[in-house]
């Protein structure tokens, strides 16, 4: 278990998930720094937040800019990939898509891992735009 298995792994108790059950935890890397978050949903269903894309937000506004390595836990098996909306978002801040690995954990040790590209292949980074 790495730190940011433990990490991943400690946040996820801490999930506010009263409507699905489905905790998640998130632990991400950007320049160097670690940082953590849980899903958080909402009695307005469509207001829930995912954990990966509020360790996004945490690691944004201390300064991150940069996204190094994701890992995620929940206890499903196997361990869940990223929503498509997550996807997106971790790969806005991927210097190289190519280089960036999420692992899924699950509470009995299970693991996967892909690269951004894999999980979005050919996405909008915003090259496009005016
Ligand atoms: N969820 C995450 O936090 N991350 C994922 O990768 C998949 C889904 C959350 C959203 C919602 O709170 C619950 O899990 C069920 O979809």
């Amino acid at each position: 278990m790495s730190a940011m298995d433990d990490a991943a792994r400690a946040v996820r108790d801490h999930a506010y998930a009263p409507y699905s059950k489905f905790k998640v935890g998130a632990c991400v890397k950007m320049d160097g720094a670690l940082y953590v978050a849980a899903n958080v949903e909402n009695a307005s269903y469509p207001l829930s937040v995912c954990a990966e894309r509020n360790a996004i937000a945490a690691a944004v506004a201390a300064g991150g800019r940069h996204l190094e390595e994701v890992v995620v836990c929940t206890d499903s098996s196997p361990p869940s990939s990223p929503c498509g909306g997550c996807r997106q978002v971790l790969r806005e801040f991927c210097p190289d898509p190519t280089k960036v690995t999420v692992t899924s954990i699950n509470l009995k040790g299970e693991r996967r891992s892909w690269t951004v590209a894999e999980l979005l292949p050919d996405g909008f980074t915003g090259a496009e735009l005016p």
